[in-house]
C-alpha cells in the first residue's frame, strides 16, 4: 500500500501556488512533475560529476560514465529487455521514432510499400512516418477509432499486405486513454511477417511495459512524462533490428574507428548514439526508475483508475459536458468539451484558480478531426493526484462553464 501524501512531500512543486492559490497539476500527459530524489541527483551531477561519458581518462569522466551505464541497465530491468545492448538513449520518444523511421525506413522501405499507423496517434507518431513515405514513395495507412475511442483492431488485417513494413501504434492514446489491444495487433502483425513499434510515452506512465512479455520490436518512451528529467528518452529494440538498421546520426562515440576511406561503428547501443548525449538526462531518467521502482505501482496503477472514474463522473455532473474516449480499460486521461465554451477559455479559467490542464489539439490533430473539433480540455492524471483536485477540478470547469455561458 502507499501514503499518498507522503508521495506527494517527494515532489517539491506539487507544494506550490499559482496565483495564490494551491497548485492543482492535471497536466502530467504533457510532462510530470519530478520527485527530490531526480532534482537532487542531477543538481548533484551538474554540481560535482559532471564529466564528459566514454571519453576523458580522469575520474569524473569514469564515475559519469558509470552512472549513465547503471541507468541504461535501470531503464533495461524496468521494461523488461533481455540486454542493454538493446537501450539507445535519444533526446525523446520524437528522436527514437524518427531514428527507427528513417534507418529501419532507409533499408527495409521501398516505393509502394506501406506503413500502418492509427487514427489516434500523436503527431511524433505519425510525422516521420508521412517523412519517410514522402521520402521514399511508400503509403501511409490509417488504422481508425470509432467514436467511443475504441480502435478498430477489427479492420487491420485488409491494412496490412506483403508490402506492409512496420505498424506503428499507441500503448496509450494521449487524448483518449484507450490502450489498444497490443497483443493482438503484434499477432496480427507478425503473422503477416511485419514488425511493430509501440510507442509508450503514456502507457509506460500508467501501468508499465515488459517488452518481451509483450514481444513489440520497437518501443518509444521519453524520460520527463515517466517523472524524469526533459531532453531524455529511450529506443528500445530487438537486437537483431538495431544490428540490421545503419546509423540515424553520425559523430563521436558511435564509431570503432574513423578513416576518410572507411569508418567502423560502435558496437550496440552506441552506434546510435552520435556526439555527446545527453548524459544527466539519462543518469536522472534511472533516478527515476530507481524511484518508481520503490513505489506499490500496483496499488497506485489502482487508484490512478479510482481517480479516473471519480473525474469523469464528477465531470460528467456538468449539463453539456462530453468526454472523448470511453473504453473501459483506458488510462487516466480524460479529455472533454462543454456545450456552448470554447476549451481555451475554461483552460484559461481554470489556471486563473491554479488548476492546470491542457487545451488544444494535444498534438493529435487527426483525433480532434474525427470529432469535428479544433480542440479540447484534458486533464491527465497522475499518481500523485488526489479525489480533492478531482473536486477542485469538477468546480472549476463548472464554474468557468457557467461564467462562459453567461
Ligand atoms: N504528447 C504530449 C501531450 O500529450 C506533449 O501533451
Amino acid at each position: 500500500m502507499f501514503d499518498l501524501q507522503e508521495i506527494r512531500a517527494d515532489f517539491p512543486l506539487l507544494g506550490r501556488k499559482v496565483y495564490g492559490k494551491p497548485l492543482v497539476y492535471l497536466d502530467n500527459g504533457a510532462t510530470a512533475q519530478k520527485p527530490r530524489q531526480v532534482i537532487d541527483k542531477v543538481n548533484y551531477l551538474h554540481s560535482e560529476l559532471n564529466g564528459n561519458i566514454h571519453r576523458g581518462a580522469h575520474y569524473l569522466s569514469e564515475e559519469c560514465t558509470s552512472e549513465y551505464e547503471a541507468a541504461r541497465e535501470a531503464v533495461r530491468r524496468f521494461i523488461g529487455a533481455g540486454s542493454t545492448r538493446e537501450i539507445v538513449f535519444t533526446s525523446g520518444a520524437t528522436q527514437s521514432i524518427n531514428t527507427v523511421a528513417y534507418s529501419y525506413g532507409e533499408k527495409f522501405v521501398h516505393e509502394g510499400d506501406n506503413i500502418v499507423v492509427t487514427e489516434m496517434e500523436h503527431h511524433a507518431n505519425i510525422v516521420p512516418w508521412q517523412l519517410l513515405c514522402e521520402r521514399k514513395g511508400a503509403e501511409l495507412r490509417v488504422l481508425p477509432f470509432s467514436d467511443d475511442g475504441s480502435l478498430r483492431t477489427d479492420r487491420l488485417p485488409e491494412l496490412l499486405d506483403k508490402r506492409t513494413k512496420m505498424v506503428a501504434i499507441t500503448q496509450a492514446s494521449n487524448v483518449l486513454g484507450t490502450r489498444p489491444d497490443l497483443k493482438y495487433v503484434i499477432h496480427m502483425a507478425h503473422d503477416a511477417g511485419v514488425p511493430v513499434l509501440v510507442d509508450g510515452c503514456q502507457g509506460i506512465v500508467h501501468g508499465g511495459v515488459d517488452v518481451r512479455e509483450l514481444d513489440c520490436d520497437f518501443y518509444v518512451f521519453s524520460g520527463h512524462k515517466l517523472y524524469g528529467p526533459t531532453g531524455i528518452g529511450v529506443l528500445w529494440a530487438k537486437e537483431k533490428w538495431l544490428e540490421a538498421m545503419p546509423p540515424f546520426l553520425g559523430g563521436g562515440d558511435m564509431v570503432k574507428t574513423v578513416t576518410f576511406a572507411k569508418t567502423i561503428y560502435a558496437e550496440l547501443p552506441l552506434k546510435f548514439e552520435a556526439g555527446t548525449t545527453n548524459f544527466i538526462g539519462a543518469i536522472g531518467l534511472g533516478e527515476a526508475v530507481r524511484y518508481l521502482e520503490t513505489l506499490d505501482l500496483v496499488a497506485l496503477g489502482q487508484h490512478e483508475h479510482a481517480l479516473l472514474d471519480y473525474t469523469t463522473e464528477k465531470l460528467l455532473q456538468i449539463p453539456g459536458l462530453r468526454i472523448y474516449g470511453q473504453t473501459p480499460d483506458k488510462c487516466s486521461i480524460v479529455s472533454f468539451t462543454a456545450e456552448g465554451t470554447h476549451p481555451y477559455d475554461i483552460g484559461m479559467i481554470l489556471d486563473k484558480m491554479g488548476i492546470a490542464v491542457r487545451t488544444g489539439t494535444h498534438c493529435a490533430e487527426p483525433v480532434m478531426t474525427h470529432y469535428g473539433l479544433t480542440g479540447m480540455v484534458r486533464a491527465s492524471l497522475a499518481l500523485y493526484n488526489t479525489l480533492e483536485e478531482a473536486d477542485r477540478l469538477a468546480e472549476g470547469v463548472a464554474k468557468a462553464v457557467t461564467m462562459l455561458r453567461g
